[in-house]
């Protein structure tokens, strides 16, 4: 029996913070380990194409997908046989699929798309790259013969596309090439806060970076906002950014007990914010090192992707030959 196929990207467009571990990162490297001992073949890639949409400079997406792979190997992405980490550009075949697919897509169902409305919405000058973003989410889905897709919510709609461009094309073509993928959709954390309470992002300048310096993370964790309560006083953790930022490294009962804390009084800002830094600094125990050695050495990062992307380019182009057939290429 044939493998079922996990396919998942991220974008790598800056360095990762709390806010993508807990959102996004720590369910999508649970779904690709979690398979990786049933029939599952996972492919989980830097989707450097898609990054292009706003990251407009050479050097800066080199180093934020390096530093993207490094993060996703730290924290626990198991690059075995089964999980296939690569890049999105070395299979340049999704680019060839995506303008098939734009032609079996018509205009007024791309402007349908929340994130194209969105960016709308906000009076931006949106870019095509945006606007198709879409088509090539599902070519980087089909291509590869997706069962299932492991996203955030924010995602749900984009894997209803790739669905629908499955049908479209089958039905055209009269074949039964594409299998219509599903999503996993990952129960999230919620939105993160940031060190001012607002959702943490690199935008708001408000994040914690995962792999920052010691100093530059102690920084942070101590510029957390709080209000003026003295030491003494008792707290309301769930209006408290320092609680709501340490109960995500917690279990139930840590987490009952850094409750108490707050609720009794006698535990003050200071010593919440050092003893969240405290945590964080377990939280990353091994995994820094891990992410500090594979930066230092990028040779390493490269060859993982390199060995990842050769794979997946296979497994593409054994798609795009029959697609090339199909549709008249060749
Ligand atoms: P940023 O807002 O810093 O630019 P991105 O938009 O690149 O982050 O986020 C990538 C993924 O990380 C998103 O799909 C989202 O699921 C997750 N994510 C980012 N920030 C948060 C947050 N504050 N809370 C929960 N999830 C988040
Ligand atoms: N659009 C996804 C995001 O912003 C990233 C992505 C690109 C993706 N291609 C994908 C996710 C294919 C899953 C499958 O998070």
């Amino acid at each position: 029996m044939s493998k079922k196929i996990l396919v998942s990207g991220i974008k790598p467009t800056g360095k990762l913070h709390f806010g993508n571990y807990f959102g996004a990162m720590r369910q999508n490297i649970m779904a690709a380990n979690n398979t990786e001992n049933d029939d599952y073949e996972n492919y989980i890639f830097l989707a450097d194409y898609h990054a292009l949409t706003s990251v407009k400079n050479g050097d800066e997406l080199r180093q934020q997908t390096l530093e993207a792979a490094a993060s996703y190997i730290a924290c626990g992405l198991n690059i075995s046989n089964k999980a296939i980490l690569f890049k999105q550009s070395d299979v340049s075949e999704v680019t060839e699929l995506t303008w098939i697919f734009n032609n079996l897509v018509t205009m007024p169902y791309m402007m349908r798309a929340h994130a194209f409305k969105d960016s709308e919405a906000k009076d931006k000058e949106v870019n095509v790259g945006v606007f198709d973003y879409p088509v090539l989410m599902a070519a980087d889905i089909l291509i590869y013969g997706a069962d299932i897709v492991p996203v955030g919510k924010d995602q749900k709609q984009h894997i209803e596309y790739a669905r629908d461009i499955a049908g479209f094309y089958n039905r055209t073509y009269k074949v039964e090439q594409f299998k219509e993928p599903k999503d996993l959709i990952l129960e999230s954390t919620g939105i993160v806060p940031g060190v001012d309470g607002q959702k943490m992002s690199k935008s708001n300048n408000n994040h914690i970076e995962l792999f920052s310096t010691e100093e530059d993370l102690k920084k942070r964790v101590m510029s957390i906002v709080t209000d003026s309560k003295a030491p003494e006083e008792k707290k309301n953790p769930d209006e408290n950014n320092i609680y709501n930022i340490h109960k995500l490294f917690l279990t139930a009962d840590e987490d009952k007990e850094l409750r108490t804390k707050f609720e009794n009084g006698g535990y003050g800002y200071k010593e919440a914010k050092e003893e969240l830094f405290a945590t964080i600094l377990k939280w990353r125990e091994g995994k820094k090192e891990i992410y500090d050695d594979l930066m230092a050495n990028p040779e390493k990062i490269l060859s993982i992707l390199k060995e990842g992307g050769e794979k997946a380019k296979s497994r593409a182009e054994l798609t795009m030959q029959k697609v090339r057939s199909q549709v008249g290429l060749e």
